[in-house]
């Protein structure tokens, strides 16, 4: 992990209120993984006073750039959507755990919603260039909400929508019902999203006897494991976990859902 100042390569538009933003990562940072996440500061003032964290959308070692997605729905993602190509961002990371080391049996199934859309496709990317086999699911309310990423139109995604404007017509999970019962046995489910959709997505694991991992999203204070904000609660001896440190990848498993 490295506190530093990353400047902005760009900032767009992928789908209705939802942002791409690509910025230069320190030649000092460790690489970021797939599942991981980084807080930025988005302003020099003392409102928003916090950082706020944001899970990567993709590395790229060459460049030296990393890229986050994220939905413009307070005063934090507001100022953020405003930032320009140039303008610089506070930043510590990476931080957290990542997919990498969790499961990956026969089948990868990758399921995703809203902005968990950005870390499951560089979980699909990473598993794709380590020619492992992976299917991506992703859910929206309607055509709207699916993201279009310049240059990467081809990416093999089975698009789910609940109006049915695009793809199949339901919820991530009615389309992974969809699928041969036989095939959740050596399977592992990735999930992103939220926290309705995670769920959802344990239970149907649980009942096709399938492993799951799910990235729980929690509003964080410090983002290092100090604060205790970011906890959730957890199954066996250790009542809480906290996101930013021990997750924010999860056997769904060890997950309270109630
Ligand atoms: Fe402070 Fe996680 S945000 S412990």
């Amino acid at each position: 992990m490295k506190h530093f100042i990353s400047r902005i390569h760009s900032n767009a538009i992928v789908c209705e209120g939802m942002y791409e933003m690509v910025f230069s990562w320190d030649d000092d940072a460790p690489s970021p993984l797939p599942g991981q996440f980084c807080t930025i500061r988005v302003s020099n003032g003392t409102t928003p006073l916090l950082r706020r964290p944001f899970a990567f959308s993709a590395f790229d070692p060459n460049e030296k750039t990393a890229s986050i997605v994220f939905k413009k729905v307070g005063a934090s993602t507001e100022i953020l959507a405003g930032k320009k190509c140039g303008d610089a961002l506070d930043m510590i990371g990476p931080l957290g755990n990542s997919f990498i080391g969790f499961g990956q049996t026969r089948n990868n199934v990758l399921v995703a919603g809203g902005t968990g859309f950005g870390p499951v496709l560089f979980w699909n990317r990473f598993l794709r260039h380590k020619k492992i086999s992976s299917l991506m699911v992703f859910g929206s309310a309607s055509k709207a909400g699916i993201p279009v990423f310049k240059g990467h139109e081809d990416e093999a995604v089975a698009l789910c929508t609940e109006d049915g404007s695009k793809g199949f017509r339901g919820t991530v999970v009615d389309y992974l019902r969809t699928l041969p019962e036989q095939m959740f046995r050596e399977t592992t489910l990735y999930c992103c999203g939220p926290r309705g959709m995670l769920k959802a997505c344990h239970d149907l694991a649980l009942e096709r006897g399938s492993a799951c991992f799910v990235s729980i999203e929690q509003i964080m204070a410090c983002g290092v494991g100090a604060c205790m904000g970011c906890a959730v609660k957890v199954t066996g001896d250790e009542s809480f976990s906290r996101v930013c440190t021990e997750g924010p990848i999860f056997n769904s498993k060890t997950i309270l859902w109630t």
